[in-house]
């Protein structure tokens, strides 16, 4: 797809790939509703752009009546939605034990609910005009359960899930939707501890701006699903075909996961 004045709802847009995104997008000449709680980061970032495009919605998407609010607010500006873009993301790096409940429910609000009132609320306008494009950025933990993200891996499970299924309940109407699964990536969704994690164990970890420019190349050839870094693809093939042979290949992640997360790896 042509991205020129096309309008995309962008969830996140303030974070690490979320600015990257934007500018990305307005570079293209899209139309962007820009949705972030950050207030000042995302007036900051709509600065930076061409501000007639930039249609800025301070929201807190774990209030579900802030998701629908959202989607009329984009309506209103620009009128139809032509790509909705979830970006926005929280992360918990801890043992599952040891999560606080509310963490817990925050971050499925945030990672899964949130993503799937947005279309929900978006659809009914994108199949009376027979098209649209949706854009869900999971992880490589929606595909591979890692130790100490249970509650994130689970978020992303879900949202692979629900791309998977809308794809084929959307097959012929004119709608994509495109589940984009990056690897670690240098941004403040991780904690210190995720950081020291990946220093010690060599975990591969991309610049915001790569990661963005692979979202933007697999929406305009709107791709299906798509799997960034070697070998986390090939691992994610692997734990779907054989799973006990990842949980051995993990055994000595999954202990340094545990040690890192509770900050007794110098112990
Ligand atoms: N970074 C990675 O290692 C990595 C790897 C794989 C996948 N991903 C996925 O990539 C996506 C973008 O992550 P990122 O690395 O860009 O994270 P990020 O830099 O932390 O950006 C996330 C943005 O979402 C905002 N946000 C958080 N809670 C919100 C809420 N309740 N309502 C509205 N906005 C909210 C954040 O605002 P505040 O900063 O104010 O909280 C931040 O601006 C996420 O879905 C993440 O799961 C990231």
């Amino acid at each position: 797809m042509n991205l020129a004045g096309k309008h995309v709802v962008l969830t996140g847009a303030a974070g690490g790939i979320g600015s990257q995104l934007a500018t990305l997008l307005s570079a293209r000449g899209a139309q962007l509703s820009l949705v972030d709680i950050n207030r000042d980061a995302l007036n900051t970032l709509a600065q930076s752009l061409t501000m007639e495009r930039c249609n800025v919605i301070v929201a807190d998407l774990a209030n579900p009546d802030e998701c629908r609010y959202i989607i009329e607010a984009a309506h209103q500006h620009f009128g139809g939605i032509d790509v909705l873009l979830n970006s926005a993301g929280i992360l918990t790096f801890n043992s599952f034990a040891a999560t606080p409940p509310e963490q817990i429910e925050k971050l499925l609000a945030i990672n899964l609910t949130a993503p799937a009132l947005l279309i929900h609320h978006a659809l009914p306008s994108m199949l009376q005009r027979g098209s649209g494009n949706i854009v869900n950025v999971g992880s490589t933990f929606g595909s591979i359960g890692f130790a100490c993200f249970g509650a994130y891996s689970a978020s992303k499970y879900g949202l692979r899930g629900l791309s998977e299924a809308l794809r084929r309940e959307l097959d012929g109407s004119g709608i994509n939707v495109v589940y984009v699964a990056p690897r670690a990536v240098k941004t403040a969704l991780n904690p210190q501890s995720v950081y020291a994690m990946g220093k010690a164990t060599g975990m591969h970890m991309d610049e915001p701006e790569a990661v963005a420019r692979r979202i933007i190349e697999a929406l305009e050839a709107e791709r299906r699903d798509v799997y960034l870094g070697w070998p986390e693809a090939l691992f994610v093939r692997i734990n779907a075909l054989l799973p006990r042979l990842v949980d051995r290949a993990l055994k000595k992640q999954s202990r340094s996961a545990r040690q890192f997360s509770t900050g007794s790896e110098s112990a």
